[in-house]
């Protein structure tokens, strides 16, 4: 038998596999029914900051939404912000598994003293989905990922339990801003957030989404990056984008990932293939003679390869350089 434990910002997790935020995480049955099915812990469904401070405008009064807030205003009327609290309390008494909360956020005001009311719920961890693409050309990458400390900064102010924060891979210098990122309150590190990748109908000329779930060709860019950063960072990573067999579990834990959070490969093969999955991570590891995750873990970091610039260029020239 092969020991699939690991803990991840503190929390003893039976596996690595993570249900990742998503609308499969929005009522007790489904995460009973994760659970059951051998997730290790879920994320819950996003609540959004706009919920939060919709929630403070419409007990202070002031509702008043611009037109290009009409989206957002419909959206969190029809998502009261106490079902999610209400969430978070009726799956602590129904699963023994950890129940993340996670709120989607873009700034570093207003909002945060809500994450007391999480942890008063029960929440054993947040994740805060910081959703900024940063897209102002008057904006620097300084002010850009200022926001980011102000954010952990102003939530550690409220909270005790553990919080990590789920970051895209847009930023100037992500190695040092990760780095940076780890040495501050934060336990964990997701990598990397799945922004709206648009696309253009040439028969309407309309922006439509292009492909709302990820597949296994996604990892890449986490397999990359976690592998750089494993060995240099002072809390956990967790990989995430394009995690869609036991292989794509055991590839995020070679390069030091402490678990993984999967979500497109639930959507369309269903909760049964975690089991399928956690298999296919013990046979793996059964072949390969380890005994548990830990003996592998980090086997392929970057820390492995004399020089990550002088190994990424030797890969380039290698695979790249010989074709005609
Ligand atoms: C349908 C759908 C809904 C999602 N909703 C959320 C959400 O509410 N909050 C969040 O942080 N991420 C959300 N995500 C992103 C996922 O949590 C995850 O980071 C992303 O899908 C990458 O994982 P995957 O490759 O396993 O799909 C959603 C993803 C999908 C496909």
């Amino acid at each position: 038998m092969v020991d699939l434990s690991t803990k991840y910002m503190g929390l003893n997790l039976k596996n690595p596999i993570i249900i990742g935020s998503c609308g499969l995480v929005d009522s007790v049955e489904k995460i009973k029914n994760l659970e059951k099915h051998g997730a290790a812990a879920v994320v819950l469904k996003s609540l959004f900051e706009e919920q939060i401070l919709s929630e403070i405008d419409s007990l202070s009064g002031d509702s008043n939404y611009s037109e290009g807030q009409e989206y957002l205003s419909y959206f969190t009327k029809s998502h009261n912000i106490n079902k999610h609290l209400d969430l978070i309390r009726d799956a602590k008494k129904e699963v023994s598994i950890p129940i993340i909360a996670s709120i989607n956020c873009s700034n570093a005001d207003g909002w945060t003293d809500y994450a007391k009311k999480i942890e008063d719920a029960g929440a054993d961890a947040l994740e805060l989905n910081v959703f900024v693409l940063p897209t102002d050309v008057n904006t620097s990458s300084e002010e850009v990922e200022k926001l980011y400390f102000d954010i952990v900064k102003n939530v550690k102010k409220e909270i005790t339990i553990p919080f990590s924060i789920k970051i895209g891979s847009y930023f100037s210098s992500l190695a040092k801003m990760v780095v940076k990122l780890s040495k501050t309150d934060l336990a964990g590190i997701v990598m990397f957030n799945r922004f709206f990748s648009p696309d253009i109908d040439l028969n309407t000329l309309e922006i439509k989404p292009s492909n709302i779930f990820s597949n296994s060709s996604d990892l890449f860019n986490t397999l990359r990056w976690i592998a750089i950063l494993s060995h240099q960072v002072k809390c956990d990573l967790v990989a995430t984008n394009g995690i869609h067999d036991g292989a794509g579990v055991v590839k995020s834990i070679l390069t030091g990932a402490k678990a993984v959070e999967v979500v497109s490969a639930i959507y369309e093969k269903g909760p049964e293939f975690i089991q399928e999955m956690l298999n296919d991570i013990s046979k793996w590891a059964e072949e390969n003679d380890y005994t548990s995750i830990n003996d592998f873990r980090g086997k392929l970091s970057s820390s492995k390869q004399e020089n990550s610039l002088i190994y990424e260029r030797a890969q380039f020239m290698k695979y790249f350089g010989s074709y005609k």
